[in-house]
């Protein structure tokens, strides 16, 4: 059977926006828009698995639209919307509670990264969060989803639900979505500490660039980030063992659309007193203007609810359609 060409990908409004999450998906995702149907998400839903507060949930949901407009989504063209306003988002998501196998979602790293020593005292839904997942591209019966490296355990899961759903009820029914995790910054790393990854949950400030930093704060997160004393080489592998400096090539790499071995091709043999102000002079060029196109977007609150309520109504009317016929798979009376 064949699907039509469409992406879905989602951001928890759950913290402040990070440049991993920038250049790992939604720089990412603009492209796309001439490829592909497109339907971006700001997945609320996901968020309340872990405590938030209901008043900046609302502005943080408002955030995450913002970037996705700032950065160049056409929301007439394509969708974006919040994920609350679209009831099918749980409805499939419990089908696939009952599809889902527990020794599936047993073997989630990022459950197990989160729950920590917690794990009888985290929420039913943090465990369940990957059946909804599932149930969020599932929904569109998407068949590209773009995301960072993180979430490629959680897209082979979408594809097991998808297939063991194939298997029992309906054969070829859902695709098995394709995961789009392609560029060099699919994993932005923190910048005090090359083996954790950038996160809105980093202690440190000097670690993660935010989406709303100001030039000074970019800058100077850039010249403290934390690095080592050679000069850089001139062969991108040879970095292998070096991550903090391996993360800033990336980083300038996927800012500057070019490649990292491109990179070392200009900087190789230069040291970092050289290498950091050029970084910090991109990441300014790259970032600021769309700063200030998000603050723009927040300062209209009004504008930004209206375009997601009516990417909402868009995205609805396709939900619409798979949950009809599921239902019908299933033997639910509708
Ligand atoms: P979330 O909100 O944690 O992250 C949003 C996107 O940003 C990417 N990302 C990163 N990429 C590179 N380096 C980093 N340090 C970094 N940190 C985050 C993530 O990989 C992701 O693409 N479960 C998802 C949200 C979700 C979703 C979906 C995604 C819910 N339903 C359906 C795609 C399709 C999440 O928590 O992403």
């Amino acid at each position: 059977m064949s699907f039509t060409n469409r992406v879905f990908a989602g951001i928890k409004p759950s913290g402040d926006l990070h440049l991993g999450n920038y250049l790992g998906a939604i720089k990412r995702f603009v492209p796309l828009q001439e490829t592909h149907e497109c339907i971006y998400c700001v997945v609320d839903m996901h968020a309340i698995t872990v405590w938030q507060d209901p008043k900046i949930l609302a502005q943080s949901t408002r955030e995450v639209a913002a970037a996705y407009l700032a950065a160049g989504i056409d929301a007439k063209k394509h969708i974006i919307f919040n994920q609350s306003q679209v009831a099918g988002h749980a409805e499939l998501a419990w089908i696939f509670n009952c599809v889902a196998r527990m020794g599936w979602m047993q073997r989630m790293t990022q459950f197990k990264d989160k729950a920590g020593k917690n794990a009888q005292n985290v929420s039913l839904g943090l465990f369940a969060y990957p059946s909804l997942m599932a149930a969020d591209i599932l929904l569109y019966k998407a068949t590209h989803v773009p995301v960072g490296e993180d979430q490629k355990q959680h897209l082979e899961l979408t594809r097991d639900i998808a297939a063991k759903f194939n298997n029992d009820f309906e054969k070829d029914f859902f695709p098995l979505p394709e995961p789009i995790i392609t560029g060099a910054a699919t994993r932005v790393m923190s910048l005090r500490d090359g083996t954790k990854k950038m996160s809105k949950s980093e202690s440190s400030s000097l670690a993660t660039i935010y989406m709303l930093d100001d030039e000074d704060a970019i800058a100077k997160k850039i010249k403290k980030a934390r690095t080592d004393p050679e000069p850089l080489p001139q062969n991108f592998d040879d970095l292998e063992n070096r991550l903090e400096a391996k993360n800033l090539v990336s980083i300038y790499a996927a800012l500057a659309d070019i490649s990292p071995q491109e990179v070392l091709n200009q900087y190789g043999g230069e040291g970092f007193g050289v290498f950091k102000p050029a970084l910090a002079q991109l990441a300014v060029e790259k970032l600021a203007p769309m700063n200030k196109e998000m603050r723009r977007y927040l300062d209209d609150k009004a504008q930004i609810d209206e375009i997601l309520k009516d990417g909402a109504n868009r995205a609805r009317e396709i939900a619409k359609t798979t949950m009809k016929q599921v239902k019908d798979i299933v033997g639910f009376i509708s």
